[in-house]
Formats: C-alpha cells, structure tokens, sequence
C-alpha cells in the first residue's frame, strides 16, 4: 500500500482528483470505479470544475459505482443514483449508457447483483476503484465479517452504518435496512485502488487499517493483499497512528 498524506480535506480533494484525472488523460476508455458518501465530494467537485474549466472528457469512460440502497427509487433524493448525478455524472459528458450502479428497484435484487458482476467483467473489470472507508472498516457496503471471496451481493446494513448515513435521508427511520454491493472479490479485481481518508473521526480506522494482516473482521484490512492500491489521508485521520 502506498500512502499519499496531504494537510486537511481541500487538499485530500486536490490529490483524489489529480489521481483520477491522470488516469483519465492516460486512459480515455477507463473503467471507473466510483463511491459515494461524505468524503469524495470534493474531489468530485474539482473533477467537475476541471471539465468545466479544462475541458476533461469521460465521453469514453465507463462508470461502476460500489453500490446503491435496496428498495429507493433511483429518483429518490438520497439514492446514490441521485447523489451521483448531483455530484458529477450532471456536470460532466459521460454518456448515460456508460453508468452504471446497482438497481435497488429490481424485484429480484439477486439476479441484479449477478447481473452487475457480469457487467463488470464485460467491461474487462474495473481499472481504477475509489474508495472510501466506514468507521468500521467497510469498504461499499461490505460489513465486518463478509467473505474476502464476496461477488456483488445483497446485504444488511449495520445499525452503525445506518447512522452514520442517516445524514443523507429526511429521518433516521427511512435509511433502508439493505442495500447492493460489489463484493470483496469484486473490489479486489480493479487494477488499480485510491482509498481516500479523511478527518479525526477516521483516525482510529485508519490506525487498524494500517496496522497489518488482513482480517475479514475489518474488511479493508484485505487492501493489505492488492497489489497497486494508494491511500491518501488528510492529517486529521492521521494522529491515531501506532509510533
Ligand atoms: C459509499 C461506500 C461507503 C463509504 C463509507 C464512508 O459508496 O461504499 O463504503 O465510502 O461509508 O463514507 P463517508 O465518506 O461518508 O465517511
């Protein structure tokens, strides 16, 4: 694992989207691996100002983000569908046929987590993933405990996750129960990973991360077994560190 460390969270969003703009320019049909949540928001915000200022084209990148709430509307507001075309997909040329996120309206959410495993092998598995990382350790929806061999699957969300992105919905009680994710195994496959950690609330976590073996008890310790995966970590999530 290599570690990128940068100041605070501005220049965390500097180096995540300098990252994925040098893989873009050197690569301009890469398959993109995206996430949401709080921390790569402002990377995303500088990838939007590049294309809008730069001029940046994902007109032949393809999109797979790390998952989606089972039972939302993709209209809803808090539908990672909806946070992603907020973020970026909006604001960029990436054609519609390119994106892709688990569908958590399917009826049968099974056959659609192995639809989206062979969509993402289709596409010649994923070149650069990003990542962030829960309190707990998750990485997508991946809960402590999942096998390292996991394919994109359906899960249930812990109470601490459910919390944590309650944030994101009108009230506690309306953060779905499950959602869809890539797998352990599937994340593994992307050629290449950017991990991005910020803030003191992460300290701890990333302290585990880095402290060693990897552990399905802590399911981003695996990230210890890829072989090209950087971090990149603000000051903050750094002062939990083992001397
Ligand atoms: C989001 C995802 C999650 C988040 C994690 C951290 O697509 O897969 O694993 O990366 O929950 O979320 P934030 O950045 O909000 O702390």
């Amino acid at each position: 694992m290599k570690i990128i460390k940068v100041k605070d969270y501005n220049e965390l969003s500097e180096a995540a989207a300098q990252f994925v703009l040098e893989r873009v320019k050197q690569n301009p049909k890469l398959v993109l691996g995206l996430a949401t949540g709080g921390t790569p928001e402002g990377m995303y915000k500088r990838l939007v100002d590049d294309h809008r200022t730069a001029g940046t084209s994902y007109k032949n990148v393809t999109t797979f983000n790390l998952d989606e709430y089972a039972g939302l509307k993709r209209t809803d507001e808090s539908s990672y569908y909806a946070y992603m075309r907020h973020h970026l997909f909006d604001h960029i040329d990436v054609p519609e046929e390119n994106i892709h996120l688990p569908n958590g309206e399917k009826e049968d959410l099974q056959a659609e987590c192995s639809e989206y495993e062979q969509l993402i092998k289709e596409a010649g598995n994923i070149d650069l993933q990003v990542l962030g990382i829960g309190g707990n350790g998750h990485i997508g929806f991946n809960e402590p405990g999942t096998s390292f061999d996991s394919l994109t699957h359906v899960v249930t969300l812990e109470e601490s996750t459910r919390k944590a992105n309650a944030r994101f919905f009108p009230s506690d009680a309306e953060v779905p129960t499950h959602a869809l994710t890539m797998g352990i195994e599937t994340i593994m496959r992307a050629k290449e990973i950017v991990m991005l950690i910020s803030g003191e609330s992460k300290a701890e976590t990333a302290a585990q991360l880095f402290s060693g073996e990897a552990n399905e008890n802590f399911p981003a310790s695996v990230l210890n077994n890829h072989p090209n995966t950087t971090v990149i970590i603000d000051e903050a999530a750094l002062t939990k560190m083992k001397k």
